[in-house]
C-alpha cells in the first residue's frame, strides 16, 4: 500500500470515529416520551362510527410506505412543497435569522435539509429538534443528517407532537422556528386545529416563528388519485395500520379481509380514508382486552386530510396571535401553501 493510501485510510477511520461519537450523542439525546397505552384505539373502535388515529400509520413499515407515497406520480403534495421550499428557504432564513429548528412529524427530514442548507449558507449555527412518533425513522434520519452536516446539533424526541411541544426547553439560539410542513395539519379536525395552534403559541416566545405547510383546495380529479394511487401503495399504507395494531396490541386483524377506500368529501373539503370490512367478522386485540364486531361493508375511518383555503387559515392563525408574515405558493397552480407566522405579544 502506498503511503498516501495509508494516510487516506487513517483520515477515513478518524472520520468514522468522529461520526460514531456524534451518533452516540444523538442516541443519548433520543428520548421516547410517551409509549401509547392504546386507550385511543379502544375509544375509536368502540364508537358507532369506527375510527383510528392516523399516528398508528407510522411504524417502521408505515413510515417506509409513506416515503414511497411521497414519490408517487399522483401524490403532488411533497413535490410541490419541496419546490416552494427550494425557492424560498433563503428568504425564510433571512427573515428569521439564526434560530433553532423544531420539526413536528419530521419523518425522513428530506425537506428539512433545504432549510438547513439555507441557514448554513448564511453562516448560522444549526440546531435541530426533530419530533416523530416513529423512533426508528427518527434515529436513522438524524444519524444521516449528522453525517452530512458536520456542525449540526440534533436533539430528537420520539412521541406525539402535543407531548413534545409541552416539553421544549428554552432555545440557546436567538430565536426558534417550529416547522409543521407536509400538510399534516390536515389530519386535525377544525376544533383539534385550534387546540393545536394554542399549543404552538404556548411553546413559542413572543417574536418566534411557526412555519406551516398546507395542501390547498382543488378539484376532486386531482385530489382523489393522490389517495388511491394506481400502484396500490396508499392501500398498503392504510392496511399496514392493522398490522401495526396486531403487533402492538396482540391483535388478529386479517388484512385480506379489509380494503382501502378513499374519497373527497367536497362539503367538508377533506379526503377521507377508510378501511372497509369485506365480511362480517370479529377481531380481537388481546393486549387491550377488546373484541370488535364488524358488519359486512362497515368501515373504519383512519384519516382525514383537510384541504385549506389560505384566507380562512390566515385569519385563524392571526386570531391565535400567530400572525402570518409571508405566504408562498406554487405558481401558477397554487396547489400548496407555505406560511411563515410570528407570535405576537
Ligand atoms: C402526512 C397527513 C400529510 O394527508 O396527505 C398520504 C398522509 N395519507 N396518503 C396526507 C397520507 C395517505 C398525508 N399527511
Amino acid at each position: 500500500m502506498s503511503i498516501s493510501k495509508a494516510a487516506n485510510r487513517n483520515v477515513t477511520s478518524q472520520n468514522s470515529v468522529f461520526q460514531r461519537l456524534q451518533i452516540q450523542r444523538l442516541l443519548a439525546a433520543t428520548q421516547i416520551i410517551a409509549p401509547s397505552t392504546g386507550s385511543d384505539v379502544v375509544k375509536g373502535l368502540t364508537q358507532t362510527s369506527k375510527s383510528l388515529p392516523p399516528c398508528y400509520f407510522y411504524d417502521d413499515r408505515g413510515s417506509e410506505l409513506f416515503e414511497q407515497i411521497c414519490d408517487l406520480p399522483e401524490y403532488y403534495l411533497t413535490r410541490t412543497e419541496t419546490t416552494i421550499l427550494q425557492q424560498y428557504a433563503g428568504e425564510i432564513a433571512e427573515i428569521t435569522g439564526a434560530c433553532e429548528l423544531v420539526e413536528l412529524g419530521s419523518g425522513s427530514s428530506t425537506k428539512t435539509r433545504i432549510l438547513l442548507d439555507a441557514y448554513q449558507q448564511l453562516g448560522y449555527p444549526l440546531h435541530y429538534l426533530p419530533i416523530d412518533v416513529c423512533a426508528g425513522m427518527l434515529e436513522s434520519s438524524a444519524k444521516q443528517l449528522l453525517r452530512d452536516y458536520p456542525s449540526l446539533q440534533v436533539c430528537a424526541l420520539a412521541g406525539t407532537y402535543e407531548l413534545a411541544l409541552a416539553k421544549l426547553l428554552p432555545t440557546q439560539l436567538p430565536s426558534r422556528m417550529v416547522c409543521f410542513i407536509g400538510s399534516s395539519l390536515g389530519n386535525l379536525t377544525p376544533s383539534e386545529c385550534n387546540v393545536f395552534f394554542s399549543q404552538i403559541t404556548e411553546a413559542l416566545q413572543v417574536g418566534e416563528y411557526f412555519l406551516l405547510g398546507v395542501d390547498l383546495r382543488k378539484s376532486k380529479q386531482i385530489l382523489e388519485p393522490a389517495y388511491s394511487d394506481s400502484q396500490g401503495v396508499t392501500a398498503a399504507f392504510n392496511l399496514n395500520m392493522l398490522e401495526h395494531l396486531n403487533q402492538r396490541f396482540e391483535g388478529n386483524f386479517d388484512t385480506t379481509q379489509f380494503e382501502h377506500w378513499a374519497f373527497y368529501n367536497e362539503s367538508e373539503h377533506q379526503i377521507e380514508m377508510h378501511l372497509r370490512s369485506l365480511r362480517s367478522q370479529i377481531v380481537e386485540l388481546r393486549a387491550l382486552n377488546l373484541k370488535v364486531n364488524f358488519a359486512l361493508g362497515e368501515t373504519i375511518l383512519t384519516e382525514i386530510s383537510r384541504k385549506f383555503d389560505l384566507n380562512i387559515l390566515k385569519q385563524q392563525l392571526a386570531a391565535q396571535g400567530l400572525s402570518p408574515l409571508h405566504v408562498w405558493t406554487d405558481p401558477p397552480n397554487q396547489w400548496f401553501g407555505l406560511l411563515l407566522c410570528q407570535l405576537q405579544a
